[in-house]
């Protein structure tokens, strides 16, 4: 059993990552222990968390079990979990208390939980006491041994929690079987360095890793031949990879190694401005296979706050780059994330957040209520502002935010744009895919036209979405 350990999760040494390509592996005597059984994964959270579930899809697989959309079915039942905010670990703890009831009816039932809740001491802890009965808990670092803690469990029967608060290492031969055919997620970095007052991810997913540039382009060559028209580059805070191998190249010599490869799209997520290079928007422009989109957090629009909450920037230097971004390439869509209701953020602070929004008018933007993570600084300072005036504004937030979608999404009306048709759509018989700029977009197409980039006039424009016609 290993514990998690705020403190210890914290720590940020000089130490080189390790790299290693054959840790994950399958010893033969468990290599067919999930013959004829199955497993249910329920995922929250971010992309990296979704990426994370594809990885233990396949190690699952590798073992033998089958997926079943019928939790209710299966064998084993997977909680792969998020920490950034209150609400998610409502949801989970909702989740367990439907689970407890399958395990009371079938005692053989695996149950495990992983992701970033479980690199949380309070919910290990409440583990430990009060859900005696969740078989397996691990971190966000050691999912390359999820098969010896599943032989462990099948042999001796006793709740496992291992996880590890180290900075982390890469593992590069974990499998993964990806979501969709068309477009993948890739990492190109794990854990974040920039310790955002109010943010947990410092602390569940380790120090700032980011994989070899060679790893990567192999990675997306690999999903050039198989198919794939579309990547995303996933990692905490993209522009700031390569600082930590110092081996002389950064995000943007990555972007155009990737570009190189002719995948027909590349989106990455997500940027902090702070380290949003010259260079970065140079290659963004240059290479047509870089979609021009831009997910730019912007968190408050108050100097004073953005201070508090350690992001490092100004809003003047935030608009200077956000103008520069917008100047130089064309078309370019922007969205952003913003907290309402930091501590200590006055009516005067929250306006000002209002005003830069009615200044920038971007494209899209998520937008949250502050919420208290055990362990972080904020966690710390006094918060008088009740919930209820929180609510008020982030509502009166949001209204802008929909205006400004809406205007963004009716400039497309008449306009012919290029869609990746990925899925079908909730409704009408349609498929939905993105525009390069991130707009969703609803056609009526037949299934022949699943995985293909193809050409669409947007007839209707609404505040989420876009509807639009093949074109002959
Ligand atoms: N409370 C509210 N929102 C948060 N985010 C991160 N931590 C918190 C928190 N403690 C938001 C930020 C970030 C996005 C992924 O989640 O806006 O950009
Ligand atoms: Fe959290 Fe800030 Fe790192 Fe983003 S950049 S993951 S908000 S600490």
């Amino acid at each position: 059993m290993n514990l998690p350990n705020l403190k210890e999760a914290k720590v940020r040494t000089k130490n080189k990552t390790l790299i290693k390509y054959d840790d994950y592996i399958i010893p033969k005597a468990i290599e067919n222990i999930g013959k004829n059984k199955t497993f249910h994964i329920i995922t929250y959270g971010c992309q990296m968390n979704v990426h994370d579930s594809e990885n233990i899809k396949a190690i699952m697989e590798d073992l033998k079990y089958q997926e079943t959309s019928d939790m209710k079915d299966a064998n084993v039942i997977i909680l792969n979990t998020c920490a950034i905010r209150e609400n998610a670990h409502n949801k989970v703890v909702g989740m367990l208390g439907r689970i407890k009831h399958l395990k009371q009816e079938n005692k053989n039932l695996i149950t495990i939980l992983c992701g970033c809740m479980a690199q949380e001491e309070v919910i290990t802890n409440l583990i430990k006491s009060k859900y005696k009965w969740v078989d397996i808990v691990l971190g966000t670092h050691n999912i390359h041994k999820l098969p010896l803690y599943l032989e462990k469990i099948v042999n001796e029967h006793k709740q496992d929690i291992e996880v590890y608060s180290i900075e982390g290492e890469i593992y590069e031969n974990i499998p993964v079987k990806r979501d969709s055919k068309y477009k993948a997620y890739v990492n190109i970095m794990y854990g974040c360095d920039k310790f955002c007052t109010y943010c947990i991810v410092p602390y569940t997913r380790g120090k700032q890793r980011s994989r070899l540039l060679e790893d990567i382009v192999l990675e997306v060559e690999q999903l050039v031949t198989s198919g794939y028209k579309e990547v995303t580059l996933l990692g905490q805070n993209v522009n700031a990879y390569g600082k930590d191998l110092n081996l002389g190249y950064n995000f943007a010599d990555l972007l155009r190694e990737v570009a190189k490869t002719q995948i027909s799209r590349i989106r990455f997520v997500t940027s902090h401005p702070w380290d949003f290079t010259d260079d970065m928007i140079d290659v963004i422009k240059n290479y047509n296979n870089i979609m021009p989109y831009i997910h730019l957090p912007l968190q408050s629009g108050s100097n004073r706050i953005l201070k508090l909450m350690n992001r490092k920037y100004t809003k003047e230097e935030y608009i200077t780059l956000y103008n520069k971004i917008k100047e130089q390439i064309p078309n370019v869509s922007i969205t952003t994330d913003i907290i309402v209701g930091f501590p200590g953020e006055t009516d005067e602070d929250f306006n000002d957040t209002l005003d830069l929004y009615h200044l920038l008018k971007f494209d899209l933007a998520y937008t949250f209520i502050f919420s208290k993570r055990e362990g972080t600084p904020a966690c710390k300072l006094k918060d008088e502002t009740p919930l209820e005036e929180k609510r008020k504004r982030l509502a009166s937030l949001n209204e802008v935010v929909n205006k400004y979608a809406l205007e963004h999404n009716k400039k497309y009306v008449g306009r012919d744009v290029f869609v990746l048709l990925e899925d079908y759509s909730d409704k009408d018989n349609k498929l939905m895919g993105y525009t390069d700029t991130m707009k969703l977009v609803n056609v009526k197409a037949s299934d022949e036209y699943l995985g293909k980039i193809v050409k669409v006039k947007i007839t209707e424009a609404k505040t989420w979405s876009l509807e639009g016609e093949l074109h002959d």
